[in-house]
């Protein structure tokens, strides 16, 4: 499998931690098809740590928790698949998983094996409990090449949360797609460590193997198992926005059967998901000298522009931005036609510079310009 765009789903780990059920599980698919989320391109239902039994059977194959899933994972896997989603799974490349359940450590190809029989489309590794004497790019080519040889299609979803500089050996390893960050909370200040974390990793992302920046906590509004203080509808515009704009998988992490107007509104905005699943997979890169404003920039198919200004400072910012800063010089003559993709507002013809009107703390702008001959 190659992945052209980032893979975009649910995750059930941010708001329930271990408290899942094959109830839960089958309430999120209908929820993800009845609410509009799979028709906007979140696919992939993706169940977290705390699913299996604690021990192992006398084979060696992990075991889904009988009090939790009383009819097992292919059951829930066919359900899954029933409703026109793809369904994930967790595992660990240690001894146990970070929740002290079994890890795949030595039991790489049963454990594949076991995810084909039952159906599983994505497995998303985890780094807790692993021997210190071996290597991270082991730990995960172990795993790769189980995957690949297990006769099923199984995206790959690496979460060592980008230490021993994963970054250097992870494309290396079969991974569709890699943690480049610690945890997510539903914070405002998590959001923006982990956004800022991204600039100086935004080289390693790309096509077939994406940064993912953690599970999505929009909507979470500060209740669940990462729950803290939560935030503003505003500051999960903005959060959405940057990890749309940073090519960065979405997965969604709030309870998907009770979303707001404003949490359902954010994530099937279409023309900001159009920006993370550019089918040119180019990467943005930081273009102001503007230090107090991250701006982001971005060539999409086709030859559009996307300009997103994010304001992650406490005080108001006017940013702008003059298009030489990417590659549109005075000489081309050319202009940019600039719409506002959360207000779906025309905001006019361009040339040379753009000045944003006063945005507020914690807010964004994310803009698609064409490129138009000037007057
Ligand atoms: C962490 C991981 C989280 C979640 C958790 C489960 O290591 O980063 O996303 O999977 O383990 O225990």
């Amino acid at each position: 499998m190659i992945k052209h765009t980032p893979p975009m789903g649910w995750n059930s780990w941010n708001t329930y931690g271990p408290n899942i059920n094959e109830k839960l599980i089958k309430e999120t698919a209908d929820a993800m098809v009845d609410t509009g989320l799979l028709a906007a391109g979140y696919e992939y239902l993706v169940i977290d740590d705390c699913w299996s039994e604690r021990q192992r059977d006398e084979n060696g194959r992990i075991v889904p928790s009988k009090e939790k899933f009383p009819n097992g994972m292919k059951a829930v896997a066919d359900y899954v698949h029933s409703k026109g989603l793809k369904f994930g799974m967790y595992s660990c490349a240690g001894n146990y998983t970070c929740a002290v359940y079994p890890g795949s450590f030595e039991f790489e190809f049963i454990d594949a094996a076991t995810f084909a029989e039952w159906g599983v489309d994505y497995l998303k590794y985890d780094y807790c409990f692993r021997p210190y004497w071996q290597k991270g790019h082991i730990l995960y080519k172990r795993m790769g090449h189980a995957l690949a040889n297990c006769g099923r299609d199984i995206l790959f979803s690496a979460c060592s949360w980008g230490v021993d500089e994963t970054h250097k050996w992870i494309k290396e390893t079969g991974a569709h797609m890699w943690r480049s960050t610690g945890d997510i909370v539903d914070t405002w200040k998590s959001i923006k460590e982990l956004a800022l974390k991204q600039v100086e990793l935004q080289p390693y992302n790309g096509q077939g193997c994406f940064n993912d920046m953690d599970m999505l906590v929009v909507g979470m509004y500060g209740k669940g198992n990462v729950a803290l203080d939560g935030c503003t509808d505003e500051e999960y515009r903005t959060h959405f926005s940057l990890w749309a704009f940073l090519n960065s998988p979405l997965m969604i992490g709030c309870d998907v059967r009770n979303m707001s107007d404003a949490t359902k509104e954010i994530l099937t905005n279409r023309d900001i998901i159009a920006l993370n699943q550019d089918p040119a997979g180019r990467q943005p890169y930081l273009a102001d000298n503007n230090t107090n404003i991250m701006t982001w920039v971005k060539s999409l198919e086709g030859g559009d522009i996307a300009i997103g200004f994010f304001n992650l400072t406490d005080n108001n910012q006017c940013p702008w931005i003059p298009f030489d800063n990417f590659g549109i010089n005075r000489s081309a003559n050319k202009a940019l036609q600039l719409t506002n993709l959360w207000t779906g507002e025309d905001i006019g013809v361009y040339k040379d510079i753009y000045r944003a009107p006063v945005m507020l703390p914690h807010t964004c702008m994310v803009l698609r310009g064409k490129l138009v001959d000037a007057k």
